[in-house]
């Protein structure tokens, strides 16, 4: 497969990516099994870009069951140096409302039972990752060209195991840790990037207040507003990816 060097993986309302111009999917097997969906080259604003559907196409896979190695090695196998991974997210955050982006600084991991590592056994090297920043450099990059359109450069991301969303009681854990954010997906995909050698950043979209912060109902704030946020990460997509690829 030609190789195009930076990937983006599509999120919770991402299987259409406003702007992108598909060409041939790949359907490939890793030494993992196969990812979510075929590898899908094509063109972003221009820029040579592979897709890949995190939950599938039709978004089947709920976040615990998606193999997380098979995407990763997917794109690492390709050639892939950079990965933007676009992410669904609760906001513990003021200044981080439904339908506004950011770039998260750093995540806790709250998720348990999935296979976070290819450092397993059969001989692997072991790999003991420094993981002080998940997200840099790449996260400086996209910040050095991006629009100011309602971004919001920080914050902790605390990645729950889902597929249920969090108690109130919950969020005002991640609150006391430190987290301004909640996804689900976010690890072990950034953990995995490292080891294979991929710099990786997530843009979180936001598109619901964290459980007991908002005052509507949560799935109807979801849907009001993920398509703000998707258009959003379409006009950040086409400023940054250009800048990227050189
Ligand atoms: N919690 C966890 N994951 C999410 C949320 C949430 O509130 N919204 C979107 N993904």
């Amino acid at each position: 497969m030609p190789g195009a060097t930076l990937a983006v993986i599509g999120g919770t309302a991402m299987n259409r990516w406003p702007g992108f111009e598909p060409g041939t999917a790949h359907a490939v097997e890793t030494a993992w099994g196969a990812p979510s969906a075929p590898l899908v080259e094509g063109r972003f604003a221009g820029t040579p870009a592979v897709f890949l559907a995190r939950h599938g196409i039709g978004h089947h896979l709920p976040p615990h069951r998606i193999n997380f190695r098979a995407n990763m090695q997917a794109l690492a196998d390709i050639g892939v140096q950079r990965v933007i991974a676009i992410a669904a997210v609760g906001s513990m955050l003021e200044g981080f409302p439904p339908g506004a982006i950011a770039l998260p600084e750093d995540c806790i991991d709250y998720t348990s039972g999935r296979a976070q590592t290819i450092s397993d056994g059969n001989g692997a090297d072991l790999l003991h990752i420094d993981f002080t920043a998940p997200f840099d450099p790449l996260r400086e990059r996209i910040l050095a060209s991006a629009p100011d359109d309602g971004l919001h450069a920080g914050g902790v991301l605390g990645v729950t195991q889902g597929p249920r969303l969090e108690t109130a009681a919950e969020v005002r854990r991640l609150v006391r840790d430190g987290c301004g954010m909640v996804g689900m997906t976010t690890m072990p995909e950034a953990a995995l990037a490292r080891e294979l050698g991929m710099e990786y950043a997530v843009v979180a979209v936001c598109v619901n207040w964290a459980a007991g912060m908002g005052s509507g109902d949560i799935h109807a704030e979801i849907e009001a507003s993920a398509a703000r946020g998707m258009a959003r990460v379409g006009n950040l997509l086409s400023a940054v990816l250009p800048r990227l690829s050189r």
